[in-house]
């Protein structure tokens, strides 16, 4: 029989990643006053999500997750997150139409806050000050005052989340994502790469295709999938006293579902078995991710998985594995043997950026000829193992960061210092995010073409 559980039942136990608030009233104080909020997302759109991902669980669609490392209270313009949108539905675009498959679209915003991270203090010339644990937490400046916890930062993550929801919802929904509309997705410093030329000439055939349909009377008025896309919104939920605010029966079911974003996941540092944020997750319904480093063993993952998915709900449970280009062969085949042979239904993903951090020029950066290596080689292992290789988790912006070296303007490490504005971890620019995405569409074909060997030797 299972602990009984409630959102409050994760404070009994150990937990990892807090915040050391000087002020315990006042964080308490702040906890109350957001459970009286209203939710930011609805339980039937959660549950919406899960019937999606149980798709990408089947072989029959693809996940693509990804904005950026931390939002930040700073970068909160129109612009910003119209540019994000529209460097995700390239990439999406592309997945569809060159990958041939449904893309399930989940961004890593709208609440994307909190920051775990490996040392618990910082040290520049000498000094020695807390880490910035994201801006829901403490400020970035590298100043005593700026890294003491500050609960009203959650109100304030509360509120911008509810305001960039509330416009992607709006481009989602209200015409931006038109399918008429593909060849404006393109950002104006990608059109003349390579990359932009590629997109362009794919949105020629987009165009030329909706035109044909057009004439055989099938249009956006009449198929609502032409003029609108589903866009969900997740993150990381490892501030617990703030998720659990926002922790809600659904009136429908009677059942918990969190409703500070559609989609949660679990970080690679705070997934022990017997520790808060698993005791969390195991209640609320929402479709959820674990983040899958090297250090978690074929056993780990199954006990994982018992206490987070024990009715093997499909749609429910996205692994997210983040290994590091050289180390996917040595942790994936034994992780999928282990799900395959107790008959366990996940969401393969993989993470290629958070096992490829490094440093060059004074700046935390990723090669993203990496990048690239790792999701080749979780391809490879899928189609070894005769599993579908279910989606990516990507660190990601629509604007021209120089944050991750190499692509196809071969941006070196001296070059990192002129656009990296990221506030934790280095992103892909909106260039590099559609190499990567033409790069798993050729795989997607490759895995489809495989599993249909008689279609392609009849039309190939
Ligand atoms: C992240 O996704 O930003 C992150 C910290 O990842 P991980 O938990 O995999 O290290
Ligand atoms: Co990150």
């Amino acid at each position: 029989m299972a602990e009984k559980w409630t959102p409050d039942s994760w404070r009994s136990k150990p937990i990892l990643q807090v915040p050391d608030y000087p002020d315990q009233e006042a964080l308490t104080d702040v906890e109350k006053r957001l459970s009286t909020y209203p939710p930011l997302v609805f339980a039937g759109e959660a549950r919406a999500l899960k019937r999606q991902l149980a798709d990408v669980a089947a072989g029959k669609a693809f996940l693509l997750q990804g904005g950026d490392c931390a939002e930040s209270f700073a970068e909160h313009h129109a612009d910003h997150i119209r540019d994000f949108f529209r460097a995700f539905l390239q990439m999406a675009v592309v997945l569809t139409f060159a990958g041939a498959q449904p893309v399930v679209k989940v961004g890593r915003i709208a609440g994307q806050f909190a920051k775990p991270r490996s040392s618990g203090t910082e040290t520049k010339d000498g000094v020695e000050l807390p880490s910035y644990r994201g801006d829901i937490i403490n400020d970035i400046a590298f100043t005593p005052e700026s890294r003491i916890p500050d609960p009203n930062r959650m109100a304030m993550a509360y509120r911008q989340s509810a305001a960039s929801l509330n416009l992607l919802r709006a481009f989602a929904q209200g015409g931006f994502a038109n399918l008429d509309q593909v060849h404006k997705w393109m950002l104006g410093f990608i059109s003349d790469s390579p990359q932009g030329h590629r997109y362009k000439v794919l949105a020629d055939r987009i165009t030329e295709a909706l035109a044909f349909m057009r004439a055989c009377g099938v249009d956006s008025t009449s198929v609502p999938q032409f003029r609108s896309t589903d866009f969900f919104t997740s993150h990381e939920a490892l501030l617990l006293g703030y998720e659990e605010a926002f922790t809600r029966v659904d009136s429908t079911t009677g059942d918990w579902y969190a409703t500070s974003g559609h989609m949660l996941w679990i970080g690679d540092r705070t997934r022990q078995p017997d520790h808060a944020h698993i005791e969390y997750f195991r209640g609320i319904k929402n479709p959820i991710g674990l983040k899958c480093g090297p250090s978690l063993t074929p056993d780990g993952l199954l006990e994982l998985i018992d206490k987070l998915n024990p009715e093997n709900e499909a749609g429910r449970l996205t692994l997210i594995c983040r290994f590091g280009a050289d180390k996917v062969f040595d942790h994936l085949p034994q992780l999928i043997r282990a799900v395959e042979r107790e008959g366990r239904t996940v969401v393969w993903s993989c993470d290629p950026m958070h096992g490829n951090t490094v440093t060059a020029g004074g700046y935390k950066t990723r090669p993203f000829e990496r990048i690239l290596k790792e999701v080749e080689s979780f391809f490879a292992v899928h189609r070894a193992e005769g599993t579908h290789a279910g989606g990516v988790h990507v660190e990601m912006t629509g604007r021209n960061v120089t944050e991750c070296t190499g692509g196809a303007h071969a941006l070196t490490a001296d070059q990192l210092g002129d656009r990296y504005h990221t506030h934790c971890d280095p992103r892909l620019n909106a260039d590099q995010a559609l190499e990567l995405a033409f790069l798993i569409a050729e795989n997607l074909k490759r895995e489809r073409d495989e599993r249909q060997p008689e279609a392609v030797a009849a039309y190939g």
